[in-house]
């Protein structure tokens, strides 16, 4: 696949140690990867934040054993980032030619940068009517929110309660749960502040809605005898919307680290509470594209930020208050 034209350096955003959204540094003549067989090298238009990327720039969970292990053990510096979108520039994959546009969540990080290599089966060709900033947006909330509701398997006439459901996974999530509402005669409550339960309004139709609980005020919640939970916060709140709950409810939780936390505190309801990880591949990722380019799914970006200011973007992401995404302009 050698292309003489491509440049061998770029510029990406590195760490080299855990810690605060200082320890990112915006470099220039970090490598441009080689391409293994079946990979596509993508110069990348769009990338975004995800909370797994401050958590993992913080040392926490599987992100950041994967750069302990392979990067920081060696002395290399790792790059952060699952999502992107860009165009085709060398490709070990027939599937895919130079200039295609494609959007994919990597497996391996190192989003952050001007190139990504990728393996083939996770990408996507990004459809005319999406923009690259859209498919830059879309990969890891819009599989996490395709998988996250057919895990959760919702039977008809059930009453399912979320929360975050304005946040990045939330805003697509609310939007599957409400077309739900329409075919599958479900009721679903959410649980966000007044600020979002107003924005909810450019997404769904909230008179459709069971109830609305407003998590900011005092007081416990609502005992709604509801049969699921989409805990998309965890920790005190996860806990506080299992009062929503009825006697053997299910509770799928995504930021998984809090299972075990949820697990004892609904013990005494006899709650089945289950984490879920979302798995990245190319069908997903073509779907959720699809739906947002034949208008099922509204994507909405809170903030654009230049790559070079990724330390900006993930102190915004870390006030835990987004609508939709933040993104990165390679
Ligand atoms: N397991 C997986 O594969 C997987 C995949 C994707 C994401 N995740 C995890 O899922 C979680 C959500 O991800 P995301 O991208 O949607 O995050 P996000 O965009 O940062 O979520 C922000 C939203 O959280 C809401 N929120 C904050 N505190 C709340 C509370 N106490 N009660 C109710 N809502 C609250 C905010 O709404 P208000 O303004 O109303 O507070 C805001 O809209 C993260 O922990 C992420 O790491 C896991």
């Amino acid at each position: 696949m050698s292309n003489a034209s491509l440049p061998t350096t770029q510029h990406a955003v590195l760490i080299r140690e855990f810690g605060e959204p200082e320890v990112m540094h915006y470099e220039d003549g970090v490598a441009v990867p080689e391409l293994a067989d079946k990979q596509v090298l993508v110069k990348i238009a769009y990338t975004s934040v995800n909370p797994v990327d401050y958590k993992t720039r913080q040392g926490k969970g599987w992100g950041a054993e994967a750069i302990q292990d392979n990067k920081f053990s060696k002395n290399e510096p790792a790059i952060l980032g699952f999502d992107m979108a860009g165009e085709v520039v060398a490709s070990n994959d027939d599937a895919y030619q130079v200039g295609d546009k494609v959007a994919a969540l990597s497996f391996s990080g190192s989003c952050y940068a001007e190139y990504a290599a990728v393996d083939g089966h996770l990408l996507a060709k990004v459809p005319e009517s999406v923009s690259l900033k859209q498919a830059g947006a879309l990969p890891c909330i819009g599989q996490t929110a395709l998988q996250f509701v057919e895990f959760a398997d919702i039977k008809a006439g059930e009453h399912v309660v979320i929360n975050a459901p304005a946040g990045g996974v939330g805003h697509l999530l609310i939007q599957l749960l409400a077309e739900k509402i329409i075919n599958d005669d479900i009721k679903v409550t959410v649980i966000c502040s007044p600020e979002k339960y107003k924005k909810l309004g450019e997404l769904i139709d909230t008179s459709t809605l069971n109830e609305w609980i407003d998590y900011t005020k005092d007081g416990a919640f609502p005992e709604l005898q509801a049969d699921v939970l989409l805990d998309l916060v965890g920790g005190d709140a996860g806990v506080r919307a299992l009062d929503t709950l009825k006697s053997g409810a299910r509770v799928y939780v995504l930021p998984t680290i809090w299972v075990d936390k949820l697990k004892e505190a609904g013990a005494q309801k006899d709650l089945q509470v289950a984490g879920y990880k979302a798995e990245r591949n190319g069908e997903d990722m073509a779907r959720v594209l699809q739906m947002v380019a034949d208008g099922t799914l509204t994507l909405k970006i809170q903030q654009v930020y230049p790559l070079s200011e990724a330390v900006a973007a993930h102190h915004e992401i870390q006030k835990g208050d987004a609508f939709g995404k933040i993104v990165l302009q390679a």
